[in-house]
């Protein structure tokens, strides 16, 4: 046992393929270090355990519904590494929460690696999805597992459940500019009300979805030819069909034209929807910090930019 343990995570943006990913099509995700999440376990000076985050402060016991799914990592974890004794938990993010940018399963990832960091025991990659993907499933209902993997990989990759995972490449600069529209993003009410349109045979729906898996394909050709333009096409008409879905929103539409109209070459809102960010690309660096300006004169609360070439 040690004095102190410590675990840490990054965030994730998802190129192309949210919510269809859910029904079985390829996703493209990137994980995200701009931002992320350390979390500090140590014995609890109290005689019962605390949290100490953004969203809590106080007992491990009396932790409010909102965070019921950081209240079963820490149990599920303790429990599996037979740990008893009263901690402390001190969580410090810089990713913001539910806005589609993988917050739940960063804190996840982090506090499960704090606890076997602080027990010595050795943490298998399948001990730690297995322990993301149960804090997943009360986060968000019935998660593809996407937000899960992201968390333990360290470059761009294409997804397919169960836990296909291939590594993408980007051989030329791409920049990836994220909006965040600062509406709490509600990705757990966007995959059911995607699921009972689906369940309910909703042409519509169905066909979104498959018109989604059909970019997603489109997509990892144009990158693995480093056709940016091609790929802004994809990329807005995905946006598209995630409307037709029905988990876009007034100010996500908005960002997404203003990222169109300051010269994106294609933009979408990313994550669960309803709310949360959208993402713009663009292959001049140049124009960065103008559409950046655009979005937040249109709104945005924040944005964040990922060139994708450092991790090609
Ligand atoms: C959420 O980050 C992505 C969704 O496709 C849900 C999932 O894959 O679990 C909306």
């Amino acid at each position: 046992m040690k004095a102190i343990g410590q675990g840490s995570s990054h965030s994730k943006i998802i190129l192309m393929g949210e919510h269809s990913v859910v029904y079985g099509g390829p996703a493209i995700a990137v994980p995200y270090s701009g931002v992320g999440v350390k979390v500090t376990v140590r014995p609890s000076a109290l005689g019962q355990s605390t949290v100490h985050c953004a969203f809590y402060d106080g007992l491990v016991e009396e932790m409010p519904d909102v965070v019921a799914s950081l209240y079963h990592t820490i149990h599920q974890t303790a429990a599996a590494l037979q740990l008893s004794m009263p901690l402390e938990y001190t969580i410090e993010s810089t990713i913001p929460a539910e806005r589609g940018m993988g917050s739940s399963a960063a804190v996840a990832c982090a506090v499960i690696r704090s606890l076997y960091d602080f027990s010595g025991q050795p943490l298998t990659q399948q001990q730690l999805l297995s322990l993301i993907s149960e804090s997943e499933t009360i986060a968000h209902g019935a998660p593809s597992g996407l937000d899960g993997l992201l968390m333990t990989q360290e470059t761009p990759v294409v997804f397919q459940r169960p836990a296909h995972l291939t590594p993408i490449t980007f051989t030329k600069p791409l920049h990836l500019i994220v909006g965040d529209s600062g509406q709490i993003g509600r990705t757990k009410e966007a995959v059911l009300a995607v699921k009972s349109q689906i369940d309910a045979g909703e042409t519509r729906a169905i066909k979104a979805v498959h018109a989604i898996d059909q970019l997603v394909q489109e997509a990892i050709a144009a990158i693995a030819k480093c056709q940016w333009e091609q790929l802004g096409h994809l990329l807005t008409k995905d946006h598209h069909f995630l409307q037709v879905l029905g988990v876009s929103s007034p100010d996500l539409d908005r960002l997404v034209a203003s990222a169109l109209t300051s010269g994106a070459l294609g933009a979408k809102l990313t994550g669960g929807g309803r709310g949360g960010c959208m993402i713009a690309i663009t292959d001049d660096a140049q124009q960065v910090p103008h559409i950046q300006e655009r979005l937040l004169a249109a709104g945005a609360k924040k944005t964040y930019c990922h060139s994708l070439e450092a991790l090609s």
